[in-house]
């Protein structure tokens, strides 16, 4: 793998490689001291040129339990502030020997343009509307433990009972349903979820009203509605995506109540969630909004276990392209 630009650049096998070697990493978070020397030497620049709160700390910490160094560098504190373009930044810290970059971009498309001039890797760390591919692997690697959790629960239930095993390959995505809601037309989270869901064999229902649905979502392969209980009924998973109050310039929809109304995982929908269906949001999240308290916090809520799985998911990545060494 050269560079993760897009979700749908990743085989299953790809997509398995990574997940597999994030379990591995996962055991590390639980250890007293959390180091592994596989990326010494290597030098890894984080590049955000939007705000972030779990990405580029993920990354960072992905880094820096490797071993490698890491440097941030943001669009205030560089010279891009100065009027440098991003090309002329991008060779410039490319030419001092970086390995990686992981870039956060306002723009869709800049960071795969990004790729194109320059030798060292690049990630996608979100770009504009378009794409997200690590949150979506790491959405994934979290839906994955818990569907297997899910499966080991209901063997051993089986097996107490009547000696029966049960569930056996229930931790595939085969069969199973996921219901996106939200704010899809400002969202790389959805996007690249789909891509990646796609590929893993799920069904996928993107659930928004017709104001914030983007154009030619009807050609991405998915059930599209904007009846979030019938969606909600159907689901193993129900992911809330954020209203991005700040790429919206009008308005998507009459009120903020409304909205919670019709799109919001309220305590009475929490109630009606399908037995060990669970609840997903990437973050930050308006709370009230799109998502209440009572859902965020809820014991099937997997929104912590989301970031958790940000570290293990990105080790995996950046070991994936800079290669490790058999230590
Ligand atoms: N989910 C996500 O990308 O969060 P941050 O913006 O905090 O990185």
């Amino acid at each position: 793998m050269r560079h993760l630009l897009s979700a749908g650049d990743l085989s299953l096998a790809e997509i398995t490689s990574i997940l597999n070697t994030a379990e591995e990493m996962h055991t590390i978070q639980s250890r007293p001291i959390k180091k592994l020397p596989t990326l010494r030497g290597r030098t890894v620049i984080n590049m955000f040129f939007e705000d972030s709160t779990r990405t580029r700390t993920s990354f960072e910490m992905a880094g820096k339990w490797m071993s490698a160094d890491t440097i941030n560098v943001t669009g205030k504190g560089s010279s891009t502030s100065k009027g440098e373009s991003l090309r002329d930044t991008m060779l410039t810290l490319d030419a001092m020997g970086t390995d990686c970059f992981v870039i956060r971009h306002g723009s869709s498309g800049a960071v795969a343009q990004a790729s194109g001039w320059v030798k060292a890797h690049v990630v996608n760390a979100g770009d504009g509307t378009h794409e997200h591919p690590t949150q979506a692997l790491l959405d994934a690697f979290t839906m994955r433990r818990h569907f297997r959790a899910r499966a080991e629960n209901g063997q051993s239930r089986a097996r107490a009972e009547n000696g029966q095993s049960r569930g056996l390959g229930e931790e595939s995505f085969e069969g199973k349903t996921i219901a996106i809601v939200g704010d899809l037309l400002h969202s790389r989270v959805v996007r690249s979820n789909v891509l990646l869901q796609r590929t893993l064999g799920s069904k996928v229902i993107l659930v928004a009203p017709p104001t914030l649905l983007p154009t030619g979502v009807d050609q991405w392969g998915c059930e599209v509605t904007d009846d979030f209980d019938a969606a909600l009924e159907a689901s193993d998973v129900v992911m809330m995506l954020r209203v991005q109050r700040e790429r919206m310039h009008g308005g998507f929809f009459p009120t903020a109540r409304e909205y919670t109304e019709l799109y919001g995982l309220t305590p009475e929908r929490l109630a009606r969630l399908r037995p060990g269906a669970a609840i997903c949001h990437p973050g930050p999240m308006n709370r009230g909004l799109e998502i209440s308290s009572e859902a965020a916090d809820a014991a099937n809520s997997l929104i912590l276990d989301q970031v958790t799985a940000g570290v293990s998911v990105r080790m995996s990545v950046l070991y994936h392209l800079l290669g490790g060494s058999p230590e």
